[in-house]
């Protein structure tokens, strides 16, 4: 039995610890947005986060992430509301869609380190994700404009009174 936890909610699942994550995630845990693309850490269609860090899990065995934090796709949001999902959606970023799990995994990462990146940045972070459509420039576009919704988000929230209160009530 291998715990770890996923998507800030803790899981346990009985299967060889050698089987790539990305299997369990997708079999065992019924999480599909995460893609299989290549299978050997070329494309960036599996990227997911753990502790932190984005990982190819195609090639990353369940016993890597046995205790730690692993956040998909699905864990971004509950509504859609991170800045890279308002973003991708304003500058309607896919085409076939089948790379943009992962792309958007890697940006959440790139934005984490760096919060207003140049295109040098970006370029240089996103270089493993492969877009088969081409949607390059669209994720470079979607990158910045989701930088700038990020940092209005932070500017608002420092002035709620409201969202004040409740940052206080959850350091509690
Ligand atoms: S499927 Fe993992 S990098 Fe391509
Ligand atoms: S949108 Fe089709 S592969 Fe990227």
């Amino acid at each position: 039995m291998i715990s770890f936890h996923l998507n800030g909610k803790p899981v346990q699942v009985e299967v060889d610890p050698a089987t790539p994550l990305l299997w369990v995630l997708r079999e065992s845990l019924g999480l599909t947005g995460t893609k299989y693309g290549c299978g050997m850490a070329l494309c960036g269609a599996c990227t997911v986060h753990l502790e932190g860090e984005a990982i190819r899990s195609c090639v990353a065995p369940l016993s890597r992430v046995e205790g730690k934090q692993v956040k998909t796709i699905e864990g971004l949001s509950d509504d859609l509301s991170h800045p890279l999902q308002k973003a991708w959606i304003e500058l309607d970023v896919p085409q076939c869609g089948y790379c943009q799990s992962g792309q958007i995994m890697s940006a959440a990462i790139l934005l984490s380190k760096i919060p207003k990146p140049t295109d040098t940045d970006i370029d240089e972070a996103m270089s493993g994700n492969i877009c088969r459509c081409g949607t390059y420039p669209r994720i470079r576009r979607a990158i910045h404009r989701a930088a700038e919704l990020a940092k209005d988000k932070a500017a608002a929230d420092r002035e709620s009174p409201v969202n004040e209160y409740s940052a206080a009530e959850a350091g509690r």
